[in-house]
């Protein structure tokens, strides 16, 4: 039977506590990685699940987390973060084995077990099926804590090829010691598992968190703060009858369930006032376009219109919506005033629109997500901002100069494995792409496929600037002739040949606004601009090279998470200015 709807309270995970005294300067946190279990809903049996604890400094009986998803990181703008990963988990039994087996029978183009150069040590003996590593997403971060795949370890402390951590002293084999400058703007950074070839998986079974940066200046703007403050972590979900998550990604597309924070089909029981919405997409691939639907007859239109004033990375100018489309990994924060609707009235979060595969696909759909029931009285007069009114700290106005280097990044899709890569590259090539510390560059990203991909680049932000529609085939075609005629850097297809169209600027929702993750749609050019490219130097909290070192690795990828894997991700690197 379908699973009742809006039964089950909304979890919101609870927040970190810091040990000041471990690194002076610096906000500590030991946060362990761990099987557990955890119930989806009221009428589903508990699930086996992973997720991440935090150490309570003040009782060490009474560890921060929930079992599924992790505790939420409250940290201070340029106040820095250190953070000891430890990992629990089982080591050779992933809890998606029959996944791992599949790929280890399979082609050896779709294995996550690093090729070479990673497997050069031979890391990961065969039974090992697990391994895992942490990523701060969206944060300025230096190499060495940014929790690549590479960097990936096992609870029983084998390290891959590219394992570090700061403080080698303070570390076990299965730790791996991270830390974050919080040099951002105030924002909603998250945190997830990265690991080789498995991060679809990891974080499938629970493996992510929030990171909140805040900026005390923020205080006077008259935003929702508090219990008017909600984070909302969407992802999708299938579960057998018993209530265990089900991985049906290798069988069918996408999943059948909405899960927010952690409870499908949930409901937060409101006060008619203002309210802060915190959204991240933490689905492995489901883009959701969302509004939110009232009851007939309440509103003279059928759903709640709201503002959007932030967006990954802080604050922007408020913007009026009635919907919006969210891709996996990006954040919308949200103004929602339920002030004008009467007591008893249940607006729900609803996706329309938007099936897996963005927008072509086919597969489950979801409609209702949550339910917004405002039931609670007024504790206390709404001393907040009307959106109109508010006065926020934007995104900075930056604009590429004339002759500002461009790179390209062309979606391939493999004809005969399917896999993806950038340039049809694999992943584990050696890094093609230098930029030089300092300075800026439009990165284009040419996706003839039919769906729509969320590009994400680790340690920057960057403002999209434009869109132009493909000739999709016809650059397919000239692609596949420049790979088969011996991928002759001059020969190389000239984009401007295959573009339709005049570029679109870009949408209201990402206009001025910061952005470490953007919809590449289908069919589509997508430019965005990135300024002054310059990795984290200091040495944070004292510990010794705890900087950004030259040349500085970094990543991007494809955010659906079985495209990362498999293998729409390429290294890329900062190197220094030797002028
Ligand atoms: Cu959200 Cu490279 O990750
Ligand atoms: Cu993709």
């Amino acid at each position: 039977p379908p699973l009742e709807k809006f039964v089950d309270a909304l979890p919101v995970p609870g927040t970190a506590i810091p040990d000041p005294s471990v690194y002076p300067g610096a906000d500590y946190y030991e946060v362990t990685m761990r099987e557990g279990r955890w119930r989806f809903h009221r009428d589903l049996g508990p699930a086996k699940v992973w997720g991440y604890w935090a150490a309570n400094p003040h009782d060490p009986r009474k560890p921060i987390g929930m079992g599924y998803l992790g505790p939420t990181l409250d940290t201070t703008i340029d106040h820095p973060t250190v953070v000891k990963w430890r990992n629990e988990l089982p080591n050779t039994t992933h809890l998606f084995q029959f996944v791992i087996d599949e790929i280890r029978q399979g082609n050896p183009e779709l294995t996550p077990f690093p090729p070479p150069p990673y497997q050069s040590q031979q890391p990961f003996p065969a039974n090992v099926n697990v391994w895992n590593v942490v990523h701060q997403h969206g944060g300025y971060t230096a190499p060495q804590s940014d929790g690549t795949p590479p960097q990936s370890y096992t609870s029983d402390g084998i390290h891959g090829e590219g394992y570090t951590t700061l403080d080698p002293n303070r570390a076990a084999p299965n730790e791996q010691i991270c830390g974050y400058t919080n040099h951002d703007r105030s924002c909603l950074l998250w945190y997830h598992d990265h690991a080789m070839g498995m991060t679809s998986l990891n974080v499938y079974a629970g493996l992510a968190g929030l990171y909140v940066i805040r900026d005390p200046a923020d205080e006077r703007l008259g935003l929702p703060q508090g219990e008017f403050e909600i984070p909302l972590v969407l992802q999708d979900r299938t579960f057998h009858s018993d209530g265990s998550l089900a991985y049906t990604m290798t069988q069918q597309e996408g999943e059948d369930t909405p899960v927010v924070n952690g409870k499908a089909y949930p409901y937060l029981a409101v006060e008619p006032r203002r309210y802060r919405l915190r959204l991240l997409n933490g689905s492995n691939e489901r883009f959701w376009r969302l509004r939110f639907d009232t009851p007939r007859d309440v509103l003279p239109q059928p759903q709640l219109p709201f503002w959007l004033i932030g967006t990954d990375g802080g604050l922007r100018a408020p913007l009026p919506m009635l919907n919006f489309l969210i891709s996996p990994a990006e954040r919308y924060d949200l103004l929602v005033d339920f002030s004008q609707l009467p007591m008893g009235t249940n607006v729900t979060l609803t996706n329309y629109n938007a099936p897996v595969h963005y927008p072509a696909g086919v597969g489950p759909e979801i409609t209702e997500i949550m339910q917004f029931q405002v039931t609670k009285p007024l504790s206390g007069a709404d001393r907040t901002r009307p959106a109109a009114q508010l006065r926020l700290p934007q995104a900075a106005d930056v604009r590429p100069e004339p002759g500002t280097r461009r790179r390209q990044w062309v979606v391939y899709q493999h004809q005969l494995f399917g896999t993806m890569t950038f340039n049809a590259t694999p992943y584990y090539a050696p890094p093609e792409d230098t930029v030089t510390a300092g300075t800026s560059e439009i990165w284009e990203y040419v996706n003839p496929n039919h769906d729509a991909h969320p590009m994400h680049i680790h340690l920057i932000n960057f403002q999209v600037l434009d869109r132009q529609p493909l000739d999709a085939a016809g650059y397919q075609a000239a692609y596949e002739r420049w790979i088969d005629g011996g991928r002759r850097p001059e020969d190389l297809p000239v984009l401007e040949n295959f573009l339709t169209g005049p570029p679109i600027p870009a949408d209201p929702d990402e206009a001025r606004s910061d952005k470490d993750t953007f919809k590449s749609y289908a069919e589509t050019v997508t430019r965005v601009f990135i300024p002054d490219i310059t990795p984290p130097t200091d040495t944070l909290a004292g510990i010794p090279g705890s900087g950004a070192e030259y040349p500085a690795w970094y990543i991007h990828h494809c955010h659906i998470l079985e495209h990362e894997d498999d293998d729409l991700m390429r290294p890329w690197v900062i190197v220094e200015d030797d002028a």
